[in-house]
């Protein structure tokens, strides 16, 4: 199978009408993938406005900084949307940001490459890193971790509800030789978990799992996600589409946090002030989108609003 290039981006209008685009403005695309939504900013903006699109995956920002070779308003920036904050703290931009998007998740030229070891369904190597120069591979990790923390990961991640018995059956076949490659691993668990008719493949959830934890997703979210209360400038706009039911939590949880924040534990002590007024509470892709996009299928798109600061 021929790697593919492409990646058609999940809730592409919703996302940037989300965000307000303003010709003049600063705009922040956490997680470039092929530029999709990069592209649709650059389209709104005027000669003075700016997008910073940050990726930590090396062909990702390849691919982009050939495609917008001649874009003077595109910076992009190889590594975390966790280090946002540095980045715009040194760029002397904290708080005049007017827009962050994430588009969390893999894209569609990662799982097809099969040396990037994201899917179960292409023969090669596990590794599932995003950053594919730095950091532990899926493979090395298998050949290390112990089998509760195995199972957490797939149990936490993957909603595995056959967790124990993977991780076990994985740390029993490293004892004669370790897994190597996606095919080993797909087989391993479907000799575990029993096909459903109909239903996705046995390795789909432990194969998201293991991704999620190798990428330290969750944690990246959790982190950016408290950034963009200094990055954004005042009216600035957050917007992100997640993949995953636990991700989806994580903003909504952080949204509604500044949204509505929590009365504090001392009695009369005066509620904070809101900081953050939403603007999207839960946004699905339409079935025409999910018929030509199945990708789509599990996206929700939040978005929120910076307040004026005090
Ligand atoms: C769903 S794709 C984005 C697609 C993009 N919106 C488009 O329209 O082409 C997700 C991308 O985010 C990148 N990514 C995931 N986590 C990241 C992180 N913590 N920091 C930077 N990039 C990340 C992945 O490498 C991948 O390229």
């Amino acid at each position: 199978m021929v790697p593919s290039h492409h990646h058609t981006s999940v809730l592409y209008d919703a996302a940037i009408d989300a965000l307000a685009v303003r010709p003049d403005g600063v705009y922040i695309d956490g997680t470039f993938g092929r530029g999709g939504h990069t592209a649709g900013l650059l389209e709104r903006l005027g000669p003075t406005g700016r997008v910073i699109a940050f990726d930590k995956d090396p062909d990702a920002c390849h691919a982009g900084w050939v495609r917008f070779a001649r874009d003077p308003r595109l910076t992009l920036v190889h590594g975390g949307f966790e280090t946002v904050g540095q980045w715009v703290r040194e760029a002397g931009l904290e708080a005049q940001v007017d827009g962050l998007l994430l588009d969390l998740g893999v894209s569609s030229p990662q799982l097809d490459n099969a040396e990037r070891g994201f899917s179960f369904m292409r023969a090669g190597p596990l590794d599932m890193r995003m950053d594919s120069s730095a950091g532990e591979t899926a493979a090395e990790w298998l050949a290390r971790a112990d089998a509760r923390t195995i199972a957490d990961v797939l149990w936490r991640y993957g909603d595995e509800r056959q967790s124990r018995r993977i991780a076990a059956a994985i740390v029993r076949q490293r004892e004669t030789q370790p897994l190597q490659t996606t095919t080993e691993l797909a087989q391993l668990i479907e000799s575990i978990v029993r096909r459903s008719p109909g239903g996705s493949h046995p390795a789909t959830r432990s194969f998201q799992a293991i991704r999620m934890h190798i990428n330290g997703e969750t944690d990246a979210l959790e982190s950016v996600l408290e950034q963009a209360m200094d990055v954004l400038a005042d009216g600035g706009r957050l917007a992100v589409i997640s993949f995953h039911s636990l991700e989806d939590r994580i903003v909504k949880r952080f949204m509604r946090g500044y949204a509505q924040p929590p009365l504090p534990p001392v009695p009369a002590a005066p509620r904070p002030p809101a900081e953050l007024d939403i603007i999207l509470r839960k946004l699905r892709p339409g079935p025409e989108e999910v018929a030509s996009n199945p990708r789509a299928r599990s996206a929700t798109l939040r978005a929120a609003q910076r307040r004026r600061r005090r």
